[in-house]
């Protein structure tokens, strides 16, 4: 354990025992419904109560602004704490004390010598691309796309070499190797110790943090050795799902601005910056996420979303504009930008020059237009279906805006277009407040989940429920179900989305059978599947308690058909001449087994 980290085994335990409605009672006066509790949401201002505790779950969610977690989350919102306080603040209600040495968890250290070894990387590849003989090809490179020498300077852009083994030598050999391993730059080879570079014969992009910092790289290729783009893996510095690249270049010394521009690549960035656009920032390469809006209002109040006029570039900015309906506040001004079909902004800009591009930027579509613009658009052509599709697509994303002057002006947009009286719309309006479909984006693997009725946490059902989230769904629910499921690395090889999530959680939960939901949820706090996991939680299965077990076994059975299928279809792909005789008895056993099922 390092020091200064709260003990997990205390956190289990701690969670574990905590009474959610307890800890919520003595801060929000709560009601008794049924077996649950509802209060007006303390994190949005409501008239009617929409904020419901669960006790059994020990899980709280708010079904107008969408607020929700374990107990832990709610201090964390509601006290404005940090994780360790909240931590500490649970144990002292309860009347423990964190074990000694623990505390505020001391991750400053270890982060603070990652970000040493990941600038000495920077300063590497800046001085590569300046003197390695082969940077020549980089240099000619980036002069092609135009950037100039201030400009790579700002966003430190530098080269690296190829060949396998040029950064640890450089770096100063064997001390450098866990921290670089650690930081994504050197990868270890399967079976042998050994360890070669992760960036070969790219151009180097540094991401870096509000305070300049280093956290990752995004490598361009520059010969043909795909992918086009590579990013530093997730570590403890990096999260893509949060990353903004050139944030440090837009603030400086600064804490805010007036104004952002997100847009989707690295190059974007860099060339806005050289046209005399220096407040662009870019995701990267995932879609937006709730984690970039809060970092981004963190920052500015004004958002501008630019995306590509093609098809993917719309539906990323429908996603970016559901992942932003729950962040925005009254104060906010969120827009949107779609460039025409085949542009991005770095190459328009250079063939517009600065005063057309900001005028476009100026000129975006805010973002309750975007909204009816695009459904518009989707519906069909009677003017009364139309209005009818329209409403019924707007009802779900009401229950998400979490402002309520944006609420009464969206009302108002709707009015205007459907000739409605208001009131009559509220009505219609408000009747679904309970049937909000949004739920936080699931990860890429996963199909959205719906609420069935609001009104209950716990009974939403999955819409089209995979075996995947099944099993995992199961096992949140019923955590002795995962001692029926034998040795959890077999199912670690499984080329099925969610595999590895199924075999982490069977690992923590057959060592350690009694965590509560929370107290499990609580070991993937700030991870990708944090969220995964806590949506998941929220579902209740249609099974009754006595079927789970079976149930269970089926999504298992399920599972290791589609694995044996993915193998036998990837063994039948291959030439039969080629395949060892291993090989042909594994295919021959997996076609019998498929035949008999
Ligand atoms: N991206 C990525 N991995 C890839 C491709 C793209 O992470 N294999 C991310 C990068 O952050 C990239 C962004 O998605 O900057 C946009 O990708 P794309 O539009 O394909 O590239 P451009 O930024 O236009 O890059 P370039 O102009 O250099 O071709
Ligand atoms: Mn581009």
């Amino acid at each position: 354990m390092a020091p200064g980290l709260i003990p997990q085994t205390f956190i289990d335990e701690l969670v574990s025992r905590a009474d959610i409605v307890e800890v919520i009672r003595a801060r929000v006066p709560l009601k008794k419904v049924g077996r649950n509790y509802v209060a007006r949401c303390p994190f949005h201002k409501e008239k009617t109560p929409s904020f419901h505790v669960n006790a059994e779950k020990q899980f709280y969610q708010c079904f107008g602004c969408n607020a929700h977690g374990t107990v832990i989350d709610f201090l964390m919102e509601y006290e404005h704490m940090a994780f360790p306080d909240a931590i500490e603040e649970l144990a002292r209600e309860r009347g423990f004390t964190v074990p000694r040495g623990a505390g505020i968890p001391d991750h400053s250290e270890k982060h603070r010598t990652l970000h040493e070894w990941l600038e000495k990387a920077t300063q590497y590849y800046q001085r590569m691309l300046r003197e390695h003989p082969q940077a020549q090809v980089a240099r000619a490179y980036l002069e092609r796309r135009g950037l100039n020498a201030e400009v790579i300077a700002r966003f430190r852009i530098g080269y690296a070499p190829p060949n396998w083994d040029n950064l640890l030598p450089a770096l100063g050999g064997e001390t450098a190797k866990a921290p670089l391993l650690e930081a994504g730059m050197l990868v270890k080879k399967e079976g042998s110790g050994r360890v070669y570079d992760r960036f070969r014969h790219r151009i180097m992009f540094p991401i870096e943090n509000q305070r300049g910092q280093i956290l990752a790289f995004g490598a361009r290729q520059l010969g043909d050795d795909p992918p086009k783009y590579l990013n530093s893996p997730e570590t403890p510095l990096f999260h893509k799902g949060n990353a903004l690249y050139g944030v440090y270049q837009v603030l400086g010394q600064m804490r805010s601005t007036d104004c952002l521009l997100v847009v989707e690549g690295y190059m974007d960035v860099v060339a806005l910056a050289q046209y005399g656009i220096p407040y662009a920032v870019a995701t990267l390469g995932t879609a937006t996420t709730a984690e970039h809006l809060k970092r981004l209002f963190r920052i500015t109040s004004r958002v501008v979303f630019c995306f590509d006029g093609d098809r993917a570039g719309r539906s990323a900015a429908w996603r970016a504009l559901e992942a932003s309906l729950p962040e925005l506040r009254d104060q906010h001004d969120i827009r949107f930008l779609l460039l025409p079909e085949g542009e991005d902004p770095d190459t328009l800009v250079r063939s517009e020059g600065l005063d057309a591009f900001t005028t476009r930027v100026h000129r975006a579509t805010p973002l309750i237009e975007h909204l009816l613009g695009t459904l518009q658009a989707e519906s069909s052509p009677g003017k009364i279906e139309r209005q009818a599709q329209v409403l019924a697509r707007v009802r779900p994303l009401m229950t998400n805006l979490s402002s309520e002057i944006y609420r009464a002006l969206l009302m108002r947009e709707l009015a205007g277009f459907t000739q409605l009286p208001l009131d009559q719309l509220s009505e219609l309006m408000r009747s679904s407040v309970a049937v909000p479909q949004n739920t936080p984006p699931p990860p890429k693997t996963t199909q959205p989940m719906q609420r069935k009725s609001g009104r209950q946490i716990g009974e939403q059902h999955a819409t089209h429920t995979s075996p995947m989230r099944t099993a995992i769904g199961l096992l949140l629910k019923r955590p002795d179900l995962a001692k029926l499921a034998g040795d959890p690395s077999r199912y670690a090889g499984w080329n099925i989305p969610g595999a590895r999530v199924l075999t982490e959680v069977l690992t923590l939960l057959q060592t350690q059978p009694t965590l509560s939901l929370a107290a499990i949820l609580e070991h993937w706090r700030g991870t990708e599947t944090g969220p995964y996991l806590t949506q998941l939680a929220q579902w209740t299965p249609m099974v009754p308690a006595e079927g789970m077990a079976v149930e269970w076994k089926d999504a298992l059975e399920r599972l290791a058909q589609q694995a044996r299928d993915q193998e036998t279809a990837r063994l039948a792909e291959k030439d039969l001449s080629t395949l060892t005789e291993a090989e042909k008895g594994q295919l021959r056993a997996l076609c019998t087994r498929t035949r008999t099922g």
